[in-house]
């Protein structure tokens, strides 16, 4: 079998993934908005030859939000300061359609990619959380369906501004004071549905063209959503058969939509517990199950729910039947854990605790945890992977110092990066600009 380079991503998630990471004496308490604890992260990172580094984000919190969510930077602001003290890494932050216009969005990312020289990518979310509309004037929080439907037409708007320049419209011929080619400019004249912009928007394209695509759509209409417009798609798979059905799910949708298989790469997130024996993990996951309290955990399970409160149920009978709770929120997740309380008979302490600090396949050795990694690739289940470290402290120290070697020994990882862009070191296609008809658009 020949053998995947492996991609792979980190989510900085302040002091890391879980909610109580800020406890451990391994990193900054105030890492959400320490700057230098992210530069140090990025680097480390880029020194590994890791693809991208990823920021998340939301809009909306409330006494009840997990720590890092209180108090965090906004990620293209933090972006553009780490493409200032780094070269290659590329550079993904999340930023919502529900809650935005397309004509600064596309501004901004656009910004972003040429001032990092083609790194940028963007998360595009449909925002989860009902609460967020009461932050903006848009009336009230639109249904999971018209939040996709409202996405896909703002995708559509932003890469229509993306193309506003031809990738050699800017002369700047001094001698004849010729700034641009006028016929090398294009207004998208869009006005629909949801959104209006006439354009050209006031940025010319990066060195990839327009920004990745990252998208993270696990329901049905999030699915096809990202078959159409998402290039690197995250998920939350817990187990290598669930992660090989959403593979394939979405490679088939995508080539339905006109689009080849590899145009599109699929990138579990993956929370390693690793240690140089088995006990030395176990020993690492009870350190970091010990940063929480049930009543903490209680409410970290309420949020996927739409901030709903499990401390009204008994903490050890079966998991609450809830109904429809969460169906307009985290859709896919909710549903998962309710199917997993079920079908494992679990009460809600035991849920509660599970969802917090998930142990996952990902637990073991490095020697075990490589392993694990290029067996999701072989066998279709990832093309790569977003690390979200519970702490990002030694563990992840450890994750570039010892599984990253075992990776590149075998093959399947290498360190350096293969091309100038975020889209050449994940493999994906230049997007070549709609207006230009030749087939060699010169970039
Ligand atoms: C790894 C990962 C990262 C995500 N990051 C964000 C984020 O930063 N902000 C956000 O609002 N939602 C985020 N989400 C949630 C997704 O945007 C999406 O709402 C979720 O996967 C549910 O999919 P659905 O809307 O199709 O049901 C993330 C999901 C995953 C799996």
């Amino acid at each position: 079998m020949s053998k995947k380079k492996i991609k792979l991503g980190i989510l900085i998630q302040g002091p890391g993934g879980h909610m109580n990471s800020w406890k451990s004496d391994e990193v900054p308490a105030d890492g959400s908005i320490n700057l230098n604890h992210y530069i140090d992260v990025t680097q480390k990172a880029e020194q590994s030859g890791i693809d991208f580094v990823f920021i998340a984000d939301g809009l909306h919190i409330n006494e009840k939000s997990i720590p890092h969510f209180l108090n965090r930077f906004e990620p293209i602001t933090l972006l553009s300061t780490l493409a200032a003290v780094t070269k290659h890494i590329g550079l993904v932050g999340t930023v919502s359609t529900t809650y935005s216009e397309p004509f600064n969005i596309a501004r901004q990312f656009a910004s972003l990619d040429s001032i990092s020289g083609g790194r940028a990518g963007w998360n595009v979310v449909t925002t989860p959380l009902e609460g967020t509309a009461s932050n903006f004037n848009k009336g009230n929080h639109p249904d999971h369906s018209l939040r996709y439907q409202m996405a896909d037409e703002y995708l559509e708007v932003a890469k229509g501004l993306w193309d506003s320049w031809e990738d050699d419209a800017f002369v700047r011929n001094r001698k004849s004071g010729q700034f641009f080619e006028r016929e090398k400019m294009h207004r998208l004249n869009h006005e629909g549905e949801f959104f209006k912009a006439q354009g050209p928007l006031n940025i010319e394209r990066s060195k990839q063209g327009q920004p990745v695509i990252f998208q993270a759509g696990a329901s049905k209409t999030g699915i096809a959503f990202a078959a159409k417009h998402g290039e690197a798609i995250f998920t939350n798979k817990a187990t290598i058969e669930s992660a090989q059905e959403y593979y394939r799910t979405l490679k088939e949708q995508a080539v339905e939509n006109g689009r080849k298989r590899d145009d599109i790469a699929i990138l579990p997130s993956l929370s390693p517990i690793i240690g140089a024996t088995e006990a030395e993990a176990e020993e690492r996951y009870n350190e970091i199950k010990n940063l929480i309290s049930i009543e903490e955990a209680l409410n970290y399970l309420g949020r996927y729910f739409d901030h709903f409160d499990f401390s009204q149920f008994p903490l050890d009978e079966a998991f609450p039947d809830i109904g429809d709770v969460g169906k307009n929120s985290f859709q896919s997740t909710t549903d998962e854990i309710k199917q997993m309380a079920k079908e494992e008979n679990l009460t809600l302490r035991e849920v509660a605790l599970r969802v917090a600090t998930p142990k996952g396949e990902f637990f073991g050795t490095y020697e075990q945890v490589a392993y694990k990694m290029m067996e999701w690739v072989d066998h279709d289940a990832a093309d790569g992977f977003v690390i979200v470290m519970y702490v990002l402290g030694k563990q992840y120290d450890d994750f570039l110092n010892h599984v990253l070697p075992i990776l590149e020994e075998k093959g399947y990882y290498n360190r350096s990066y293969e091309g100038d862009t975020l889209r050449e070191n994940l493999g994906l296609p230049f997007i070549k600009n709609r207006y230009v008809k030749k087939a060699s658009a010169s970039i």
